[in-house]
C-alpha cells in the first residue's frame, strides 16, 4: 500500500519528520524507497541533473510523463508526486486541469505539484476539486527564475515574509495536501509551519519544517554544481569516474574480460568450420 495524503497530514500530527527526495529513473527510485522515502518527488529538476538544460524552463510535459511512469513502475509504497513543468498551469484553468490528469493518468503518480502561492490557488482547488492532490511550492520557485533575477533567498524583508505567509495560508484554504517551502528562512520557515496544518517539506528552509526534500544527485554527489542547503551523502560522481577509468585500464591492458565474464563452448565442435 502507498502512503496517502492522509497518512502525511496525520504525519505532522504526530510530530513525525516526512522524509521526500527526487527520483527521475526506474533504479534510483527502487532504491530510494527500499531506504525509507514517504514521498518521491519527479521534479522538474530532471532538466538540469538529466537532461542538462540550463534551467527547468525547457522541461516538457513529454519529459516529465515518460520519468514518472519509470518512478511509479518502480514504486509499491511511496505517494509519487509529479512536478508541472513551466506554463503547463497557468495558460487557463482547462489546461492546467488537462496537463494534472496527464500526470495521474499517464504517469501513474498520486498528485501533482506546482510552483507559486496566491497567484494559483484558484487552479490549485479547480485540480483537488477533481480528485487530485496538489502540493504546492513557494519560496523561491525556479520556473520563476527570470523574473527573480536568479536563484535567491525569499521572504528576507518584512514586506516578503509577510506575502510568504499569506501564500501558504491560501495554498492550504484551496485544498493543498502539504507545501514545499523553498530558500526560505528558517525562521520564517518554522512560523509558517506553525501557523498553517497541512505539512510543510523544506529545502533550504532549516529544521522547524515537517519534512524535508532534497534532490537526489546532489545527496548523492552525483551532479556536481549542488546548492548550498545541499548536503553530499556519498560521492557518486568520483565512484564512477573510477570504476570506468579501471574498467578502461583493464580493457587496454587486455585483463577485461576474464573468463568469469566469458562464455565458452567446446573447441571440437568448431573444427569444421
Ligand atoms: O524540481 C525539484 O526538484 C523541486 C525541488 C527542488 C523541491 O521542485
Amino acid at each position: 500500500m502507498r502512503y496517502t495524503i492522509a497518512d502525511i497530514r496525520e504525519m505532522k500530527a504526530r510530530k513525525e519528520k516526512i522524509l521526500m527526495i527526487t527520483a527521475y529513473d526506474y533504479a534510483t527510485a527502487r532504491l530510494v524507497e527500499e531506504a525509507g522515502m514517504h514521498m518521491i518527488l519527479v521534479g522538474d529538476s530532471l532538466g538540469m541533473v538529466v537532461l542538462g538544460y540550463e534551467s527547468t524552463i525547457p522541461v516538457t510535459m513529454e519529459e516529465m510523463i515518460h520519468h514518472t511512469r519509470a518512478v511509479t513502475r518502480a514504486t509499491k509504497k511511496c505517494l509519487v508526486v509529479g512536478d508541472m513543468p513551466f506554463m503547463t498551469y497557468t495558460i487557463s484553468i482547462e489546461d492546467a486541469l488537462r496537463n494534472a490528469a496527464r500526470f495521474i493518468q499517464q504517469g501513474g503518480c498520486q498528485s501533482v505539484k506546482l510552483e507559486g502561492g496566491e497567484t494559483v490557488a484558484e487552479t490549485v482547488r479547480r485540480i483537488v476539486n477533481c480528485g487530485i492532490p496538489v502540493c504546492g511550492h513557494i519560496g523561491l520557485t525556479p520556473q520563476s527564475v527570470n523574473q527573480m533575477g536568479g536563484y535567491k533567498i525569499q521572504g528576507k524583508t518584512p514586506e516578503a515574509a509577510a506575502r510568504l505567509l499569506n501564500d501558504a495560508v491560501c495554498l492550504e484554504q484551496a485544498g493543498a495536501f502539504a507545501v514545499v517551502l523553498e530558500c526560505v528562512p528558517s525562521e520564517l520557515a518554522a512560523l509558517i509551519s506553525r501557523r498553517i496544518a497541512i505539512p510543510t517539506i523544506g529545502i533550504g528552509a532549516g529544521l522547524d519544517c515537517d519534512g524535508q526534500v532534497q534532490v537526489v544527485s546532489d545527496v548523492l554527489g552525483f551532479y556536481e554544481l549542488a546548492p548550498k542547503h545541499a548536503k553530499k551523502y556519498a560521492d557518486l560522481a568520483g565512484v564512477i569516474r573510477k570504476a570506468v577509468a579501471d574498467y578502461a585500464a583493464e580493457v587496454r591492458a587486455g585483463t577485461f574480460p576474464t573468463a568469469k565474464q566469458s562464455y565458452s563452448m567446446d573447441a571440437r565442435l568448431l573444427e569444421g568450420l
